[in-house]
């Protein structure tokens, strides 16, 4: 077990040392319940866009940004994510049989090096920071990436390795943030802001699902984090918040004014992919972006226009 006295460990060591960012953590357990019944049977991390699982989309962006070690937050009924990731021996063998070599090849590209993945079940749906507190043995002493999948990235340099470079010039904790219509603020954690500098929003403060009148502003976090491993500290206290659910969002707000803490206005497009239009636009977007679907696309865009 960690350590977690949370003020122990933030009072002793201010600012931590920077260490390379090579840990991620992706919470997966959630029922997905939007999408019943397709997720009835199956994880809704497995729903592909065009033909990719969201969960190898968020896989693929950790790794672009240097990451090394996963560690999926997994509940009942989610084995599908571990078998995608292993080894399908037989059927590399099938398809290298049929000389298939640009699937195979596909397939390879994504394997993942032995021992990389690590699984923790999270026993018990209790919120976002319950899950994340359930990596604390895996995360230790190092600062730690969170994508949440369900957030579908598209961006020139992935949304990731744009939060792991602000890690690098700010020194501590950076979320990426976007700016969300004042009605739609009441559904994200939001950032009551110390100082807005463009690219990076210095914070003061930050609230779970504020109602929308008690908003500090319309700055949300979206699902990709770079957090020192402190926070775990306050995690261990589980205490609830928006929802009655033992927030993320809370203990994040805790290390404010003891490290480093900013927003990043990331460059790209985020898709909530955990909402029925936003999976149908990112499934429109992703296939507009390649040239052996995007005429195809276009016919059935203007077919339906
Ligand atoms: C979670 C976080 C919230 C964040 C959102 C981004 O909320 O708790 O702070 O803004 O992800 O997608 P959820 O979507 O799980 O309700």
């Amino acid at each position: 077990m960690l350590a977690c006295n949370p003020n122990a460990a933030i009072e002793d060591s201010p600012i931590v040392s920077l260490k390379p960012l090579k840990k991620a953590v992706l919470p997966v357990a959630g029922l997905g319940t939007r999408f019943l019944p397709a997720t009835k049977a199956m994880a809704k991390e497995m729903l592909p866009v065009v033909d990719k699982p969201l969960i190898q989309y968020a896989v693929d962006e950790a790794r672009a940004a240097g990451i090394e070690q996963f560690c999926f937050i997994t509940g009942r009924g989610k084995t599908a994510i571990v078998e995608h990731f292993d080894v399908a021996y037989e059927l590399e063998r099938t398809l290298a049989d049929r000389n298939k070599t640009a699937e195979l090849e596909a397939l390879r590209a994504q394997s993942m090096t032995p021992g990389s993945i690590v699984t923790v079940r999270q026993q018990v749906p209790l919120g976002l920071g319950h899950a994340i507190w359930c990596a604390r043995s895996f995360v230790g002493d190092d600062p730690f990436a969170i994508l949440l999948p369900d957030d579908l990235m598209m961006c020139e340099t992935p949304c990731t390795g744009q939060l792991v470079a602000a890690y690098h010039e700010t020194g501590g904790n950076v979320v990426a943030i976007e700016e969300v219509p004042r009605e739609r603020v009441n559904r994200y954690g939001v950032l009551d802001v110390a100082e807005d500098k463009g690219r990076l929003v210095s914070v003061k403060g930050l609230v779970e699902k504020p109602p929308i009148e008690k908003a500090p502003s319309n700055l949300t976090i979206i699902g990709r984090y770079v957090l020192m491993p402190e926070v775990m500290g306050f995690l261990s206290r589980l205490e609830k918040g928006a929802g009655g659910e033992v927030q993320l969002t809370d203990s994040m707000a805790k290390l404010i004014g003891m490290q480093p803490f900013h927003g990043l206005r990331y460059e790209g497009k985020r898709f909530d992919c955990g909402d029925k239009a936003g999976f149908l636009e990112a499934q429109v977007a992703f296939a507009l972006r390649r040239p052996d679907l995007a005429p195809a696309m276009k016919s059935i865009l203007k077919a339906y226009a």
